[in-house]
């Protein structure tokens, strides 16, 4: 079978590379961006993901996949079209489908026999539908190409385990043809298939990432309340996930869900209940609570230290989470934005999100090269981001080189306990 990818950010790489290794020997993934795509030959990912580039290059040099700019040529004789382009949020929190809208431009003129195409990107419910229609009405060639979704379910920084050991795989179909197809595609994975019609597809993507959202700002509510009621949210999250009810994931409270996908999902489902008149309360909650969270710890921390102008802040931790260099939606924006409003000297340090950060700060803020530099003679620090150095960093450090060592912990990185012996002014998320 012959299949073509458009897109190669997380999701359209990653499946390409993907499809590649479980034995599919037809794999093009197609971008626009031909500098990437003559990166990518060479055996370069233009992403930081565990183990991707190790496959890209076995699978390349068994030429199983292969990337180009000639949308033309990789979409004219195919079997099945992947869509895995970015749908952004637009400034009133709807989905920007202006990339799919360009890829169905370049489908409709340019494939001649009947194709099949999936849409793994996040789009909005109706999408399919809508697509369908347009690139029917404007093929060039007398063909038939039919729409299917198949939402994608990986995380960053696992993206290639979570696609290879899949929880499931959705796909909404609304023919015998697609549904078979889309099982060849998907048999070598030996996953479980769920199996709906289109619209109802699309509504499982979201509802499944606002509902993962929806339960970290609950766990934030809770945690904020923990603090004022005197419990400790990590004992509470510990009790309440032996009820396999509840589940034992997603309950760690923190200074705010980031990233590509949580921010930008929540509001446009709830962009969308409301344009069809219907106000989805829980997700709205949702984004009020997180928005708030990302502040939370610096508001408590100007409380405490009144002033910060010319003072020295270390920030640890850029990114949205470990193990990525994203730093899309992440919570460190807002905190560093709020130092600079107010003066402060900030240094920061991340193992691999520094050079995405100073796209977004340059030279308003200083880049340490590593968390004992950062927090040298720094009259205090905050923690943005779990990464396990942060984790596993030497604290009595923060003691012995900041000027007041006073730590801020947005992610609950260390015991109070150890933090209190050492004389450390400690606070964190809830405890
Ligand atoms: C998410 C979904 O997990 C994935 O299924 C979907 O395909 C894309 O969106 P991702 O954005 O890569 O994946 O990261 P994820 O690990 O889900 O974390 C998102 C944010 O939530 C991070 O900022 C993380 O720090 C935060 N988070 C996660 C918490 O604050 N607490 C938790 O318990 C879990």
């Amino acid at each position: 079978m012959k299949i073509a990818i458009a897109g190669t950010g997380y999701v359209g790489l990653v499946t390409g590379v993907c499809l590649a290794e479980v034995g599919h020997e037809n794999v093009v993934c197609v971008d626009i961006d031909d500098k990437k795509i003559e990166r990518m030959k060479l055996g370069e990912c233009p992403i930081y993901e565990d183990g991707l580039e190790e496959l890209m290059i076995k699978n390349y040099k068994l030429g199983r996949i292969d990337y180009t700019s000639d949308y033309k040529k990789a979409y004219e004789d195919v079997d099945v079209i992947l869509i895995a382009v970015g749908t952004p949020e637009r400034s009133d929190g709807s989905a920007n489908l202006d990339y799919i809208k360009e890829v169905s431009k370049q489908i409709a003129q340019t494939v001649t026999k009947d194709t099949l195409v999936v849409i793994k990107s996040t789009v909005p419910i109706g999408t399919n539908e809508e697509i369908e229609a347009y690139i029917n009405k404007n093929l060039k060639n007398d063909v038939r190409v039919e729409l299917a979704s198949n939402p994608e379910f990986l995380s960053q920084g696992s993206a290639v385990n979570d696609t290879l050991n899949a929880s499931r795989i959705v796909i909404g179909v609304e023919s015998d043809w697609a549904r078979e197809l889309l099982e060849e595609i998907y048999r070598p994975f030996n996953q479980p298939i769920i199996v709906t019609n289109r619209n109802s597809a699309e509504m499982i993507k979201y509802a499944s990432n606002d509902f993962l959202a929806l339960k970290i700002s609950f766990m934030n509510d809770i945690a904020n309340l923990c603090e004022i009621v005197g419990a400790n949210v990590e004992d509470v999250a510990l009790g309440m996930s032996y009820d396999d009810r509840i589940g034992s994931k997603f309950l760690k409270a923190g200074i705010g869900y980031g990233g590509s996908c949580f921010p930008k999902d929540t509001k446009a489902l709830h962009w969308l209940s409301s344009h069809n008149g219907y106000e989805l309360k829980t997700v709205k909650a949702a984004i009020e609570v997180n928005e708030n969270q990302k502040l939370r710890l610096i508001r408590k921390a100007s409380k405490l230290v009144e002033n910060f102008k010319g003072m020295k802040v270390a920030v640890l931790g850029l990114t949205f989470k470990p193990d990525t260099d994203d730093i899309r939606e992440a919570p460190s924006i807002p905190n560093i934005q709020y130092l600079i409003e107010r003066e402060a000297n900030v240094t920061v340090y991340d193992p691999v999100g520094t050079q995405n950060t100073k796209k977004i700060f340059g030279d308003s803020i200083f880049y340490a090269n590593s968390i004992d530099e950062a927090i040298m003679d720094a009259e205090i620090c905050f923690v943005m981001t779990e990464w396990k150095e942060i984790v596993n960093y030497d604290i009595s450090k923060y003691k012995k080189n900041m000027k007041r060592p006073l730590v801020f912990d947005g992610r609950n990185c260390y015991k109070i306990d150890d933090m209190k012996k050492l004389g450390i002014e400690y606070y964190s998320i809830g405890r």
